[in-house]
């Protein structure tokens, strides 16, 4: 079975042929952050004008590197949600005139579905049931992942996704756009210990997470000592932040994980690449004996390889789409 997988909703253009579910024979990303940078942030109309520019070529070349021929494909699986409804569209209305020039069936994929199969590509082992932490610059959520198409959310962020959190501190920081990666190399050489920063816990839900305090007080740190003269320390703040972030963020999911007797945990989205969680869920799952799988630093991030593998098992499942479909800036994940 040979899947192509399309992916649009942020500043990723992106496409990719997998074979049987989790063999990818291409993968090919367009980035467009270096233009996002100077401003500070993702530019919507930017970004759907760029996914306009780029997304032939890389559908062609996803096809050509995997050599594979419109024909030689069962379904063609494209995000339909959640993400920038403009960047989203562009990627869908590409696929709907692929589906209909090819007779191809055409497959809706949920973005944060895609990261959670981005496992499955480099551990084909990992089988549903099991706990999923979803972490993107966009989204924070625990997920019950029931099936390889069905999906449960049991905790989820109040206000700031842990990525957005991790670049609105490194923004404050000075880092350039997108800081999370930056923040990461920068607390390598810091002290995780030299500021003690808030962890709110929210008291009608032990899953739920809540990161605008922290990013507050982030802020107000650096604006205080700022006014007072007085220097800090970037790579220790960086190694404070961090850790605090993915100790939150570690403990929720590990008391979900005992709470509903999971013993398999795995990590997803782009944050999933972040160093100091990817330490804290190993030790804490080493400690209680847990199996727990992480995507290759390649595959946190968007792509078309997680699209094309979640859309092989929503083709399996019999998940079809026609010419209605439409993109959505929001989708529920179930
Ligand atoms: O999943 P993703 O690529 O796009 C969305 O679906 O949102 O996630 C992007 C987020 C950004 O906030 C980015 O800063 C963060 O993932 N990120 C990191 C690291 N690499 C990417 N955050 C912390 N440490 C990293 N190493
Ligand atoms: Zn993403």
């Amino acid at each position: 079975m040979r899947i192509l997988g399309i992916e649009s909703s942020c500043d990723e253009t992106a496409a990719s042929v997998a074979l049987d579910y989790t063999k990818i024979l291409s993968n090919v990303v367009a980035s467009q952050v270096e233009e996002h940078q100077q401003y500070g942030g993702v530019v919507p109309e930017i970004a759907s004008r760029r996914h306009c520019e780029n997304i032939l070529w890389v559908v062609q070349k996803a096809l050509d590197d995997a050599d594979v021929a419109l024909d030689d494909l069962d379904g063609i699986a494209v995000t339909a949600y959640p993400g920038l409804i403009g960047a989203l569209l562009v990627g869908v209305n590409f696929a709907k005139g692929l589906s209909l020039a090819t007779g191809k069936p055409l497959i809706p994929v949920h973005h944060l579905a895609g990261h959670i199969a981005a496992n499955y590509i480099t551990h084909p082992e990992l089988k549903p049931p099991y706990l999923c932490l979803v972490v993107s610059g966009g989204h924070t959520h625990i997920v019950e992942v029931l099936s390889y198409t069905t999906f449960r959310i049991i905790g989820r962020t109040r206000d700031d996704a842990a990525g957005e959190c991790f670049d609105k501190c490194a923004r404050s920081m000075g880092y350039p756009y997108p800081g999370g990666i930056h923040l990461d190399n920068a607390s390598k050489h810091g002290n995780p210990k030299a500021f003690t920063l808030p962890k709110p816990k929210i008291s009608d839900n032990a899953y739920d997470f809540s990161f605008s305090g922290l990013k507050t007080a982030v802020i107000n740190l650096i604006h205080n000592s700022k006014q007072k003269g007085i220097t800090l320390s970037r790579e220790d703040l960086a190694a404070s932040v961090q850790t605090t972030i993915a100790e939150i963020l570690t403990e929720h999911t590990v008391r979900a994980a005992i709470s509903l007797g999971y013993s398999t945990i795995a990590i997803a989205g782009g944050v999933s690449a972040n160093s100091g969680v990817r330490t804290k869920m190993q030790e804490a799952c080493a400690r209680l004996g847990y199996q727990l799988y992480m995507p290759p630093l390649s595959l946190c991030g968007d792509n078309g390889a997680m699209i094309a593998c979640a859309g092989s098992y929503a083709f399996d499942a019999g998940i079809r789409a026609d010419c209605s479909l439409n993109a959505y800036a929001t989708m529920e994940l179930r």
